[in-house]
């Protein structure tokens, strides 16, 4: 039984009250805080960037002090500029869209160098088989079940066929690769979600857009238990 983990997307979060957003949810059992990162180039939105995720930093601890891991999702490009800023404000892992970067190789090693892990992210028309030729140097593989730039939108299940594939491929290289599924993620279908092969799992609007956060991720650890 693989080890899950939860990453609230702070899309979904009050951005005028970033840091608080980011203890509550915390403190509600997130295991890690997902960072999307909007260029309005590579997604029709625009959010935040290395500035905010520094001053997030001190806050994405737990109660004892334990830091909790920085999840950041690049959907800009260029890709490899900003990365390394990301890296200096204190990202844990860095994740990016292959069809971004004109260099993808070089870009995930650029990330590593930085001390940072590193994953590719798969929009749900975009094949996985760039994964023939990187997937030893990953430390992460996100399927989206969205079309990226927007939170609160539905579940898109042909990203179910997609992670059986990527669990597949991880599978057969006998690494420690998370499987992380972004975009429609809900208390009503993560079993589903999981079952396919999924082991983090990114939820923006279904934890953000209810009062009780920790009931929430109460409900998707019982379901996922
Ligand atoms: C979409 C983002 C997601 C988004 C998910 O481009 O990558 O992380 O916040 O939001 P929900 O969970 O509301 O679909
Ligand atoms: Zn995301």
């Amino acid at each position: 039984r693989p080890h899950y983990r939860i990453a609230p997307s702070i899309l979904s979060a009050d951005f005028a009250r970033l840091g608080e957003e980011v203890k509550s949810v915390i403190d509600a059992g997130a295991d890690w805080i997902h960072f999307d990162v909007m260029d309005n180039h590579y997604v029709p939105n625009l959010t935040f960037g290395p500035m905010v995720c520094k001053a997030l930093r001190p806050y994405a601890k737990k109660a004892d002090g334990t830091a909790v891991p920085i999840d950041v999702h690049l959907m800009i490009s260029p890709v490899d500029a900003l990365a390394a800023e990301f890296a200096d404000a204190g990202a844990d892992l860095i994740s990016f869209h292959p069809d971004a970067s004109a260099h993808v190789h070089r870009s995930v090693q650029a990330i590593k160098a930085k001390g940072c892990q590193v994953g590719l992210v798969f929009n749900p028309a975009t094949p996985l088989d760039v994964l023939d030729w990187v997937i030893d140097d990953l430390d992460l593989i996100l399927i989206m079940s969205v079309n990226p730039g927007f939170g609160g939108q539905s579940f898109i299940d042909s990203a179910l066929r997609k992670l059986e594939q990527a669990r597949k491929r991880i599978d057969a290289t006998g690494k420690d690769i998370r499987l992380e599924i972004d975009g429609g993620v809900k208390v009503g279908n993560i079993r589903q979600i999981a079952d396919a092969g999924a082991d983090t799992f990114v939820a923006g609007s279904a934890i953000f857009n209810t009062p009780d956060y920790q009931a929430v991720i109460a409900q998707m650890r019982a379901e996922l238990a």
